[in-house]
């Protein structure tokens, strides 16, 4: 595989996105929070990046993506932003900062696109997110569906598991789809949905639809940057293939670290900062004698 960038590319827009959907060519997402991953991810050659509200639990340490606050997130974007050229960024709007009314949700995507430079948000929930949904993109920011698992309310949903396993779950799921498609959403993410249903979906989607534990006949898909990297072995879900093993890297590195300072092998000389011999004779004729403490 080759390691040259990939970053020769024009910045992807919406209709971008859409003519790959028209043309069958698969739409390649990935989350990140911070700087290095944005510069990782844009010389990759991915076409969408998420701040996601998962930055919750993969690098604020929180138990799940409930308590994350609008400002965590901005922040996290931000830094994001610098990172990138390509990508389109899509902030996801946390559990609490959209739902209440219609200008609560205006307000807080109005916030990520003036102040993190997104270009576009996410946000959780079929057919009830649907006015919400519809309100932002009136007011002038791209609106990311996000239908199926959702971790917010996953609470509601029985827990962390797949949507849509019976006919009338299946059903609501795609209820919860159009809803979105008709509000305006220029893109939707699929999560945990059997691959089967997301097939039957798929025949009455006019959007990108990105998936996520969906199976394969959606026109995209997005991992979590950690989940794919293998940053934390914590618990994996069925959906997350692994591409490295940077947790066991990352280990190996900082351990020997620990014993080399222990140990006295670093710093070496290349390590050290010189002084030319004169200027450090002159330095000691400066001093008084080294007196030794009795
Ligand atoms: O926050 C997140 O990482 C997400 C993806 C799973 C789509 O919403």
């Amino acid at each position: 595989m080759s390691s040259a960038p990939r970053n020769d590319r024009k910045p992807v827009t919406l209709t971008k996105l859409h003519e790959m959907r028209a043309l069958g060519e698969p739409i390649v997402m990935v989350t990140a929070y911070d700087h290095p991953s944005a510069v990782v991810v844009e010389q990759a050659g991915v076409d969408v990046v998420l701040v996601g509200d998962s930055a919750a639990n993969n690098v604020l340490g929180y138990e799940d993506t409930v308590p994350v606050t609008v400002e965590e997130l901005l922040m996290l974007a931000a830094a994001v932003r610098r990172g990138l050229k390509t990508p389109l960024l899509v902030g996801d709007l946390p559990f609490g900062s959209y739902e209440a009314s219609d200008a609560q949700a205006i307000g807080t995507a109005h916030r990520f696109v003036k102040e993190a430079g997104c270009e576009a948000v996410k946000l959780e929930g079929g057919g009830a997110m649907a006015d919400r949904a519809r309100a932002i993109v009136r007011a002038g920011v791209p609106v990311m569906g996000h239908v199926g698992l959702t971790p917010q309310t996953a609470t509601a949903l029985g827990g962390y598991r797949a949507q849509g396993r019976t006919a009338e779950r299946a059903r609501r799921v795609l209820e919860d789809a159009l809803a979105l498609q008709e509000a305006g959403c220029f893109a939707i993410v699929f999560e945990a949905i059997p691959a089967d249903v997301t097939d039957v979906i798929m025949e009455h989607m006019e959007v990108p639809v990105i998936g996520i534990g969906a199976g394969a006949s959606t026109d995209g898909q997005v991992l979590v940057l950690h989940d794919l990297l293998g940053i934390h072995d914590g618990f994996k879900p069925k959906f997350v293939k692994r591409y490295a093993n940077v947790k066991a890297e990352m280990l190996r590195g900082v351990e020997a670290y620990v014993d080399d300072v222990r140990t006295r092998a670093f710093p070496a000389a290349e390590h050290s900062y010189g002084i030319a011999p004169e200027e450090l004779e002159r330095l000691r004729a400066q001093l008084p004698p080294h007196r030794s403490v009795v």
